[in-house]
This record gives structure tokens, sequence and C-alpha cells, in this order.
């Protein structure tokens, strides 16, 4: 007699809709401009990651009519909270005709997004060899890797001083930033970890480059001039006590490497850790 026969109808009949391979839900999503937001997933359980790393994130792609399949559409995306949240956090650009934010950038809180419980990249401390000071060199949607690393303890552990740029074209592209260090700076729990004056560890210097505002140009132009140091009344890099980790649009990411190279600093790796490293912004 076939057991198959005796399997209950009801059971077969009522089985779910499979949920989302790896959903994460949406805990809360913030916009800023028409071309930037932010938002909040819950956080696998047994995802473990170090601040700095990203995974691919993505939603259901739509049925191909050909197949009447459909796939997930996943995207490098840096996780911009801490290796210590509860939640991820992720900070995004909305392309209009982009296949996933165009579709991203309308997700509600409640709804599901894929994440793959897989991190991996460069801008980590163990890719860095001990120094004093440590940059993070930031365009657009690149701040999103210095969000993890300026809440990580660990960054005020290792150094005496930790500087922020952060290059946008417009004011309103630098609140993201703006807000968190604000955030950072009034932390309770890190105060308690790092000691109350952490956050005077902290320099933020922030510029746009096609809307008016207090520092103009590209940061790449004032480390040029010099005026990047004249600023912050601090020396010009030193591969002795300076460390870096840049992440922005490619073109930033080249001339700024540049940079560094110029002025003695080597390029690190997890398997070679050294003064500095590079990872590039997502980009749909
Ligand atoms: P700019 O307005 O002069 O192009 P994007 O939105 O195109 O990714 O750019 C983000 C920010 O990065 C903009 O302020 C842009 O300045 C700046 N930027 C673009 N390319 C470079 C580069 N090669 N070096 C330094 N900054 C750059």
């Amino acid at each position: 007699f076939d057991m198959t026969e005796q399997t209950p109808v009801t059971e077969e009949k009522s089985a779910k809709v499979p949920a989302l391979p790896d959903a994460q839900t949406v805990t809360e999503v913030k916009h800023y401009t028409d071309r930037l937001f932010s938002f909040r997933c819950t956080r696998p359980s047994t995802l473990r990651f170090r601040s700095g790393e990203f995974v691919m994130i993505g939603l259901m792609g739509d049925v191909n009519p050909k197949t009447g399949k459909q796939k997930p559409l996943l995207r490098a995306y840096s996780i911009a909270s801490p290796a210590w949240d509860d939640e991820m956090e992720f900070y995004s650009i909305k392309v209009q005709d982009g296949p996933l934010t165009s579709r991203l950038q309308h997700i509600k809180v409640g709804d599901e997004i894929i994440l793959r419980p897989k991190p991996v990249g460069t801008l980590v401390h163990d890719a860095l060899i001990p120094g004093k000071r440590i940059w993070f060199f930031a365009t657009g949607t690149g701040f999103a890797p210095f969000a993890s690393l300026l809440r990580e303890p660990q960054t005020y552990e290792d150094y005496d001083e930790v500087i922020i740029t952060h290059t946008c074209r417009e004011v309103g592209e630098l609140t993201y930033g703006r807000d968190l260090i604000e955030s950072i700076r009034n932390d309770e729990m890190l105060a308690e970890l790092m000691g109350e004056d952490f956050h005077k560890k902290i320099r933020y210097y922030p510029t746009t480059t096609r809307e008016e505002s207090a520092k103009m140009g590209r940061i790449t132009d004032l480390i040029r001039s010099g005026e990047l140091f004249e600023d912050l009344e601090i020396d010009p890099l030193n591969p002795e006590s300076d460390r870096a980790m840049i992440c922005g649009n490619l073109a930033f990411n080249l001339e700024l490497k540049e940079l560094l190279e110029d002025a003695g600093l080597e390029e690190g790796a997890n398997s070679k850790p050294a003064q500095y490293v590079v990872e590039k912004a997502f980009l749909d």
C-alpha cells in the first residue's frame, strides 16, 4: 500500500508560499533627499560580522516570463550598523532606473528584504597595523561603513584621533553622517566604555562640491593644497602615525589611493595588514 496516498491533502493545499530566502524584516526607514535613504532591519541570529564589512542584500526580482521563476536581485551593501547592534542598518542611494534601488527606495516598516548572511570586506581594523590617527575618507554613500566603524568601540581603543571626511555634492547629502556623528558624541554606552572624553577624538570634516557650505571642495584637492591639515591644525599624512580607510566612487578611491601612496602609506588587506585600505561604494 502506498504511503503517499495517506498524505493528508489539506497539508499540501495549505502549504504557505515559501518565505523569501534569508528574509529579514524592515524596522525603520528614513529618507534624506530624493537620492538618499537609510533603513534598519532585523539581524539574522547567526550573523557575525566585523564593523566595516558588507553583505549582499536585495529583493525578489520580477517573474521571468520564459521560466516562470523569480530570482533574487542582490547588491553589495556596506553594513552601516556596528557589530554589536541587535539590528542591521544600511545607507542607500536611490537610482530611479536602478534595477534594485528603484524598488528598494519604496520599502516600508514590516516589509521583508533578502539579506545573505555572508559578510566580507577590507574596511576592517584587522587589515591595518597599529597607528595613532585613523582617517575615514568618504564620498556620498561611501559613508556607510564608517557609520559602522564610528560606533565601534575598537576604533577609539586603537586610535588617539579619528578623522572622518565626507564629500558630497549638496548639503542635504551630509545629513545622515552629520546626525550620526552628533548621536555618537552623545552616546552614553560609548562614553561608559571608552571614557567620557572619547568623543574628543572625533574630527568631522564635511565638504560639498556643488552647493554652498562652510567648506567647499573635493577632499583630494584640499589634501593637495594642504588646506585640510591647516583647517584641522595637524601635521600632514605620515606613514608612521596615520592609518586610513577609503570608501567612495571609483575615481575618488583611485585619486585618494595615489595621494596616500605619495605620502608613503601602503595598502593593507586582511591577509597582510598595512597602513590603508580601500573599498568601492555601492552603485546601482
Ligand atoms: P564633484 O561634484 O566635483 O564631482 P558622486 O555623487 O558623483 O559619487 O560624487 C560624490 C562626491 O564625490 C561629489 O562631491 C564629487 O565631487 C566627489 N568626487 C567625485 N569624483 C571625485 C574624485 N575623483 N576625487 C574627489 N572627489 C570626487
